[in-house]
């Protein structure tokens, strides 16, 4: 393999205007402002509205933002990835539907399901055409509307999610920064924790699935939460040890946003310091595949080149992943 690393030359993010907040929730089921402040450090997400709207216009609006950014013509764009769960429909893919919409015709473009890791895999999928000299600008995204899944009448799981996402764009990098290591993993047997049952080939959707509200997430919180913590920090501690790299020489973790606790108990498991560690789930609650773009979009300007970075997620599936970078960039 080549010693060209792909890095990430520009990031961008998206949330909807509209704020749905944990006392319009406690209008809409049986919670409190209370319970989900503490039990998830969530106070307010963002909802997608309007007749017609969907993951890739948010998508859209990403892709638009780094192409500015970064000064590229869509005709340069080699690759654009989407990390979904949440796509326009089960096919086509919505990576074309953006490519389309922003004028990229020279790409390929896929989507990628993961539940919540889809992003950091997608991101280590991405790096793998840059790193062996095959792609040179390579798009990886992670959005998804999760109100387009989640049951208003289920307070265990309406209060978690939200829609937004974010996205970066990959190149070859001018000196040695960029993405270094990965450690991915997943374990099937957690299926049975946090599902969609119907609208796939196992289930097709129908009158009575729907009428069974089976079209929505269904989640067992506790199995997760446990396994969360304990992906994430495995796959960090392993991460680190085979890089021979201290806690103290990581300057940022940016952890996925699904609970505040998740993230405390990881960081305390870690001993790693939590005003080094991401965090932005008050505002916009679980984006699922949008949550560690949309962290590296809010917290670029306190990024400085050289920075090392441990992304890391755990997803439905189950599925995780951390990713080891060196951030190639000071954004001002
Ligand atoms: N408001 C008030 N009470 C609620 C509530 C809500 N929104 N949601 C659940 N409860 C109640 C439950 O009914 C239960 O009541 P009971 O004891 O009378 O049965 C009680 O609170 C405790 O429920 P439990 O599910 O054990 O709570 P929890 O402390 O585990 O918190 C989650 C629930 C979902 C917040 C938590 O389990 C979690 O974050 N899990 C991981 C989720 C996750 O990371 N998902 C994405 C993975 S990528």
């Amino acid at each position: 393999m080549s010693d060209v690393y792909a890095s990430i030359s520009a990031v961008h993010g998206y949330v909807p205007d509209d704020v749905l907040t944990n006392h319009d929730l406690e209008q809409m089921v049986d919670t409190s402002d209370e319970w989900i402040v503490s039990r998830t450090g969530i106070k307010e997400r963002r909802i997608l509205k309007g007749e017609g709207k969907a993951t890739t216009d948010m998508g859209v609006e990403v892709v638009k933002g780094l192409l500015e950014k970064s000064g590229t013509d869509p005709s340069e764009i080699d690759l654009v990835i989407l990390a979904t769960v949440t796509s326009d429909m089960n096919f086509p893919d919505g990576a074309n539907t953006i490519c389309s919409k922003c004028g990229i015709n020279n790409a390929f473009a896929y989507d990628i399901s993961a539940a919540c890791s889809g992003f950091v895999f997608s991101l280590f999928t991405g790096a793998q055409f840059i790193k062996t000299g095959a792609y040179k600008k390579v798009i990886v995204l992670g959005v998804d509307k999760m109100s387009s899944i989640v049951d208003y009448t289920d307070r265990s799981t309406c209060i978690i999610f939200g829609d937004g996402g974010g996205g970066v764009l990959l190149e070859p990098s001018e000196g040695d920064l960029g993405i270094r290591d990965a450690v991915m993993g997943g374990d099937g047997s957690g299926r049975e924790y946090l599902y969609q049952t119907a609208g796939g080939s196992l289930k097709p959707a129908s009158a009575e699935t729907v009428a069974a509200r089976e079209h929505f997430v269904t989640q067992i919180g506790r199995p997760v939460f446990k396994a969360a913590v304990s992906g994430m920090k495995d796959s960090v501690t392993t991460l680190l040890e085979r890089n021979n790299l201290t806690k103290d020489e990581i300057d940022w973790i940016v952890p996925h946003q699904a609970n505040i606790r998740i993230i405390n108990t990881l960081a305390s498991m870690l001993d790693f310091p939590m005003d080094k560690v991401v965090v932005n789930i008050d505002k916009y609650g679980n984006t699922t595949d949008g949550t560690i773009p949309l962290c590296l979009w809010e917290f670029e300007s306190k990024f400085k080149k050289g920075d090392k970075i441990v992304l890391t997620a755990f997803g439905g599936g189950f599925t995780w992943g951390s990713i080891l970078l060196d951030w190639a960039y000071d954004s001002n």
